[in-house]
């Protein structure tokens, strides 16, 4: 009697272990970050135009050799927007994916980009995410962040190698600021000859 519940006990471990062996599957959460010091341009500057509802369509301008094209699926480019993004064949990783704008938080100056369907999700991760955060370090200073958080089902490790810290983005959106005041100031002065 004791010998048969114990064979009965070891039998549904074993079940226990090998379908949770299947159905559990080991989730590998990582982060890379990178961050810009910008030492004249505000915090409200830059967030200015990361937060903007134009940012869709003006990155497809800034950075033609990343972007192929953007489309809105749906929203006004504020919190909740859902965007079609379609990479240049060029770049290596996934090239295609829908995206959402999960949060745009104007307080703390952070906005939180989510893979919903296609891209890294099917290459074996759970989550992908771009955060941008800009931070004030003085009245006409600031430090741009952007940060990379993804989940990773063990077995599909080797995607991770498409991931890498850049500062391509925030290159692009400080180099628009700064030709943007250049073209003002040139426009002020001229008008005022
Ligand atoms: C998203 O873009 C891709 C590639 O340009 C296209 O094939 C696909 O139909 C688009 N998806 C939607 C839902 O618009």
């Amino acid at each position: 009697m004791a010998f048969a519940k114990k064979s009965l006990f070891v039998v549904l471990a074993v079940f226990l272990l090998s379908h949770l062996g299947c159905e559990a599957q080991v989730q590998l959460p990582a982060n890379v970050w990178s961050e810009l010091a910008v030492a004249d341009i505000s915090a409200e500057d830059v967030w200015a135009i990361y937060s903007s509802p134009g940012l869709p369509r003006l990155i497809v301008e800034l950075m033609p050799f990343r972007f192929q094209r953007i489309d809105v699926l749906s929203g006004d480019g504020t919190q909740g927007t859902i965007l079609n993004i379609t990479l240049q064949p060029t770049n290596s990783g996934p090239l295609t994916w829908h995206e959402q704008f999960v949060e745009i938080n104007h307080r703390t100056r952070t906005k939180v980009v989510r893979q919903i369907n296609g891209g890294f999700l099917n290459i074996g991760f759970t989550l992908y995410e771009n955060i941008f955060q800009i931070r004030k370090t003085g009245r006409n200073s600031c430090v741009i962040r952007a940060t990379n958080n993804f989940i990773i089902l063990q077995g599909s490790e080797s995607g991770a190698s498409f991931i890498t810290a850049s500062w391509r983005m925030a290159y692009a959106v400080v180099d628009y600021i700064r030709a943007n005041r250049a073209n003002n100031y040139l426009a002020s002065k001229t008008d005022s000859q």
